[in-house]
């Protein structure tokens, strides 16, 4: 069979489209920026049109680009920025506000509050408090990094809004709920791993806790019907393309660079190292919840991957009897996962805000212009610190600056935060899972910036290691679109996946302490002056 997947990769920056051929080759890629905006200390935005506009755009563009039609496309796979909302009237279509972004912080004290009150109706005992219960419904903690708090926001703010959703006027969505909706022209679906980051969504259960739903105040017919990874999320609508054509996966960046990096065995890894840094690891079909401040999410939920039946003949499925008449298993598979929120964003934050580079890849050279950071600690606090601390109550700093200290000290400083809150990420992985860590495999824009690899292998004392295609988020949609649609088979995703370099361990034990000592003495300073 041959064919085209097309992958739509909206992140928090950009929103772009790559083309993959029938080897799950990328042939062609366009990217349009989206504009981020702080209207208020906390809030973090994005006008939901653009989001669409840029999206729609870029599939486009990489159609004309590569000289194809849209005939020649076989399904649509989308990933996307996750956590992030949308609220749009559904007789119109048209968004209420701009989408709150998953950096936002401006629920960040009504999530503290409600942490800490007793969780009453949804209690498993009597002494469980609301932050428990969360974690134990949903695997993730109530923070406002997640969907909920920003729906309820949005509700407790306009209470015209809520009078409109109890009347079933109103819809929300993650990205890739909003996109579907979109491309369609009508369907309000999400899928399970977006699902899974609203903090509504039972993650035992597989279907949005009727409880936590209570508790937030969001009527359920605002939330859209949860399908798998690999699920029926329909066709794009007439007059979109020259023909309507399938959205055959649908994922979270996240959990597609799990699935595009072949991590599909329990015990294996990625960072990603984007906006924000993300370490996930498999952890298989139990979703074993974190003792030590980690997210335990939806990796994918697929179909039974051996059972076909829409790819069988008619003939075929006769001869095989009923058992190829049920309706497919639906499998699901769980990670861990460390979000860290500050990554590639402490680059651009070194480019915009203080104008020290010029563009992000100049990074690495003026890092290299020293061979150390001397004291100078950069701790990332932008938006405080997630994984594995938690804490929005904490601020950004440099410390450690003498008379000689320069810029380069400062960008060396800004790369080694990246790796040391990875390292954090690690460790508590590392006690939530029986299986050691023996590789991990990176991708992002800062995956290709060779010192920051190095110095990411030395701390943690794995190898790390780089694939050839460092896009994996989108190939990782492409793959799941691609196995749906019968252009590829289960091979592929190991195939496709090539090691470009791998960075072994140098350092020596007692300066990877010390470096470490200079990083925990930071952290702890910042702790305490709270
Ligand atoms: O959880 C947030 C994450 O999905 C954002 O990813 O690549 O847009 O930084 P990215």
């Amino acid at each position: 069979m041959t064919g085209y997947i097309l992958a739509l990769d909206q992140g928090t920056t950009s929103s772009r489209a790559i083309l993959y051929d029938d080897h799950a080759r990328p042939i062609k890629m366009a990217q349009q920026p989206t504009t981020l905006k702080t209207p208020q200390v906390g809030f973090v935005e994005q006008d939901a049109q653009q989001i669409w506009q840029t999206q729609i755009s870029c599939a486009h563009d990489v159609i004309n680009q590569a000289g194809l039609l849209a005939t020649d496309v076989t399904s649509i796979a989308i990933t996307n920025q996750r956590e992030s909302i949308v609220i749009w009237d559904k007789q119109t279509g048209k968004p209420l506000a701009p989408a709150i972004i998953w950096q936002d912080r401006r629920t960040a004290s009504y999530c503290k509050t409600l942490a800490a009150e007793r969780a009453s109706s949804i209690a498993s005992d009597s002494h469980e408090d609301m932050a428990s219960a969360v974690q134990r419904i949903t695997g993730l903690r109530l923070d406002s990094y997640f969907s909920a708090s920003k729906i309820a926001w949005l509700l407790e703010h306009n209470p015209k809004w809520r009078a409109r959703a109890n009347k079933n006027e109103l819809a929300v969505g993650t990205i890739d709920s909003w996109l579907i909706y979109k491309l369609t022209g009508g369907e309000h679906v999400i899928d399970v791993t977006n699902a899974s980051r609203t903090l509504l969504y039972d993650i035992h259960k597989m279907a949005w806790s009727e409880e936590l739903c209570a508790c937030f105040a969001i009527p359920m017919t605002m939330l859209p019907k949860v399908l798998p990874s690999d699920g029926d999320f329909g066709k794009t609508k007439k007059g979109l393309f020259a023909k309507q054509i399938p959205i055959h996966a649908v994922l979270g960046d996240q959990q597609a660079a799990l699935f595009g990096q072949g991590c599909l065995d329990a015990g294996m890894a990625k960072n990603t190292y984007g906006t924000g840094c993300f370490m996930l690891m498999n952890i298989g079909k139990e979703p074993k919840l974190s003792e030590h401040k980690l997210l335990t999410t939806v990796a994918w939920q697929r179909k039974s991957a051996t059972t076909r039946p829409e790819s069988l003949s008619f003939d075929q499925i006769v001869q095989s009897g009923r058992r190829m008449l049920q309706p497919p298993k639906k499998e699901v598979t769980y990670a861990l996962e460390g979000s860290v929120f500050m990554a590639g964003a402490i680059v651009q934050w070194l480019r915009d805000n203080l104008g020290m580079i010029q563009q992000s890849s100049e990074i690495e050279a003026l890092a290299r212009q020293v061979d150390h950071s001397g004291d100078v600690v950069l701790l990332p606090a932008f938006t405080g610190l997630g994984a594995p601390y938690w804490r929005t109550d904490i601020s950004a700093s440099i410390t450690g600056m003498s008379r000689g200290t320069t810029k380069a000290h400062i960008a060396r400083a800004a790369l080694e935060a990246v790796a040391y809150q990875s390292y954090d990420v690690l460790i508590a992985m590392q006690k939530d899972s029986p299986q050691p860590l023996t590789e991990l495999r990176v991708d992002g824009g800062a995956a290709n910036n060779d010192l920051l690899m190095q110095f990411q292998a030395d701390l943690l004392d794995v190898p790390v290691l780089r694939p050839k295609d460092t896009e994996i988020t989108a190939k990782g949609a492409a793959l799941l679109a691609g196995l749906k649609a019968g252009l590829y088979d289960e091979a592929t995703i190991k195939t496709s996946w090539q090691v470009d370099r791998v960075f072994e361990p140098k350092m020596s034990a007692d300066i990877r302490e010390a470096h470490l000592h200079k990083w925990q003495q930071a952290i702890n300073r910042a702790l305490s002056v709270v």
